[in-house]
């Protein structure tokens, strides 16, 4: 079979491990704008961006780091498809059962682990929200990019890069974007990263690099459909004292408008709009030579 029918749909949410929930809440619900879902309890947070029941999760943990993936697929006949293909891979993967998927809310998952320890759950039957109680946030003036698109992209920290790729491209089936291989910063380390994309088209859903740091994510990125809300977020951020990774900027592969600050545990958030969609009949892999086009520039000191 052609590994290209067995991509998932796409990136449905993120687990992170934390023992910093209070904090996250905060950053998540005041200064990202995310609502907070019924699925939270006293050992988890849940979070909303659209009629989804929960795209990000906060797990009380003390790995403060990525913890899960979830990987979207349409139906039962794809999940299944995808999981005897993996088994043909050698790989391990298992069913999940009643009480995970419940508290995941999807209707049937299994899970893998990628080379770096973090879990790959792949599922179908998300739980939706009634229109009646449609996302709300508190500060957004539009909405996030997320319904049809998935929750948003990450790039993965890899130990071996070629182990991981191998495990993204032929064990997941996921689709090779482009690459870069660029400067972090002018007269930085260069960086060498592979963006890889789901069936949605957003332009990547994860990318591979290896940077020496010690978390197996350096950030995850969410969308805003409106670019004030990128503006405003800024303004939030800067006004909260959170500290910053980049200033604003644009990438060349993607087309994202985008800043970078800090979260609880350490890594990253890129906050961005304008991300392009692929359209897989007319998409050509290129190799870009730098990360931004412009901007993305470490933040000067307040003490200078
Ligand atoms: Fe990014």
């Amino acid at each position: 079979m052609n590994l290209d029918q067995l991509t998932p749909s796409s990136l449905g949410y993120f687990v992170f491990k934390s023992d910093k929930l209070a904090e996250w809440n905060t950053f998540l619900k005041d200064l990202v704008g995310l609502q907070l879902s019924d699925k939270s309890s006293d050992d988890q947070l849940a979070f909303r961006m659209d009629k989804q029941e929960q795209r990000i999760i906060i797990e009380k943990g003390s790995a403060n780091d990525l913890s899960a993936v979830g990987w979207e697929y349409d139906n039962d006949q794809s999940l299944n498809e995808v999981v005897l293909h993996i088994k043909g891979k050698g790989v391990e993967i298992v069913k999940a059962d009643q009480k995970f998927c419940e508290s995941r809310g999807i209707r049937k998952a299994y899970i893998c682990t990628d080379p770096d320890g973090v879990d790959h759950e792949l599922y179908y039957g998300a739980s939706i929200i009634p229109m009646n109680d449609s996302f709300k946030s508190d500060v957004l003036v539009g909405q996030f990019l997320a319904d049809r698109f998935g929750a948003g992209h990450y790039v993965a920290n890899a130990e071996n890069v070629e182990m991981s790729l191998n495990f993204y491209r032929n064990v997941l089936c996921i689709r090779l974007s482009d690459y870069i291989t660029g400067e972090v910063f002018p007269g930085g380390p260069v960086l060498e990263a592979t963006f890889l994309h789901t069936k949605t088209g957003r332009h990547h859903s994860v990318a591979c690099a290896s940077i020496p740091i010690p978390k197996k994510l350096h950030h995850f990125m969410i969308e805003y459909e409106n670019m004030n809300d990128v503006g405003l977020a800024f303004d939030r951020f800067k006004k909260a004292d959170t500290p910053f990774f980049m200033e604003l900027g644009h990438h060349p592969n993607d087309q994202m408008f985008s800043f970078y600050v800090q979260t609880p545990d350490g890594f990253g958030l890129e906050i961005g709009w304008g991300g392009i969609i692929i359209e897989e009949d007319n998409w050509e892999v290129k190799t870009y030579s730098q990360l931004s086009d412009w901007g993305h520039v470490e933040p000067r000191s307040n003490d200078n």
